[in-house]
């Protein structure tokens, strides 16, 4: 189903959030997690979300994924209600969980073999796409043999074998060090400029969100709300060397204001 969100059909929605309100009761005590959160977001679209920790981004990335419910309102996904994890929409983890038994090129082909694909063209996805994520010489390799980086692209391959329009990624670079962080932020901008997968990335951090988006959802914690939606305009292709430019200073100094403002006036 196509929606519109211009008023010309230029581009149909992805993902569609309306009204998305979430509890959680614990000891006693209640906390209103997420409070009528309404988030649209276009096919091929780069939206990341950004807020302080506890503000309802995971919650909002797991309601999304279909690993929780919420408790009032709706997420679409290209047009139907999301009730359950679906193909569509995949999730990848701040750790990437590889099968430690299998080589990369198995722990690549696990999904397509699963669900019946036979095991040529399996073993020829597979190989594809290591080659894509730079990995073409070590198919053969097993998890532990790999760098941290390299574990992650494996899990891009796996996840990229079973072709998800959306890719949900909750702090996935949180856990890297600071120049395999760099190196996974420029992997992950090439991969979604080839694939035009639709990307819904949660983070924390003001920069990491001024270089990967095309628009920014700042969020004010408890309850969780959206305060601001801001488009970043820096021309792609972007890389680290943008990081150095005015207009990226100028972008992510204004989004930290932005998210200051939130945190003082929900
Ligand atoms: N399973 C849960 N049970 C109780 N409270 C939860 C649970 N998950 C999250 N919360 C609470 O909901 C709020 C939002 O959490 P979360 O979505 O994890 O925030 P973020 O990812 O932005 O750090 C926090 O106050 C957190 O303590
Ligand atoms: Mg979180």
């Amino acid at each position: 189903m196509d929606h519109d969100l211009s008023g010309n059909g230029a581009r149909s929605l992805a993902l569609d959030i309306r009204g998305v309100t979430k509890h959680f009761s614990h000891g006693g005590a209640r906390t209103l997690a997420l409070d009528n959160v309404d988030l649209q977001v276009e096919a091929g679209e780069f939206i990341c979300l950004l807020g302080p920790s506890g503000c309802g981004k995971s919650t909002l990335l797991n309601i999304v994924a279909g690993f929780m419910k919420a408790d009032a309102g709706t997420v679409r996904s290209h047009g139907r209600v999301v009730t359950r994890p679906g193909v569509d929409r995949c999730v990848l983890f701040q750790q990437p969980t590889l099968y430690s038994w299998l080589t990369t090129r198995e722990n690549v082909m696990f999904g397509p073999k699963m669900t019946g694909v036979d095991k040529g063209t399996a073993r020829q996805r597979a190989s594809e796409l290591l080659e894509r994520v730079g990995l073409g010489a070590f198919q053969d390799h097993y998890p532990h043999q790999l760098s941290g980086g390299m574990r992650h692209r494996v899990a891009y391959a796996r996840a990229l074998i079973n072709k998800p329009d959306i890719l949900l990624l909750d702090e996935p670079f949180a856990a890297l060090d600071a120049i395999t962080r760099v190196s996974m932020q420029d992997f992950l901008l090439d991969l979604w400029q080839q694939e035009k997968t639709t990307i819904l990335f949660v983070t924390h951090d003001v920069e990491e969100a001024s270089l990967l988006a095309d628009r920014v959802c700042v969020m004010s914690a408890r309850p969780g709300r959206i305060h601001d939606i801001s488009r970043v305009d820096i021309p792609r292709p972007r890389t680290q060397a943008t990081v150095e430019t005015d207009e990226f200073i100028r972008t992510r100094r204004a989004l930290r204001e932005t998210l200051e403002k939130a945190l003082v006036h929900p």
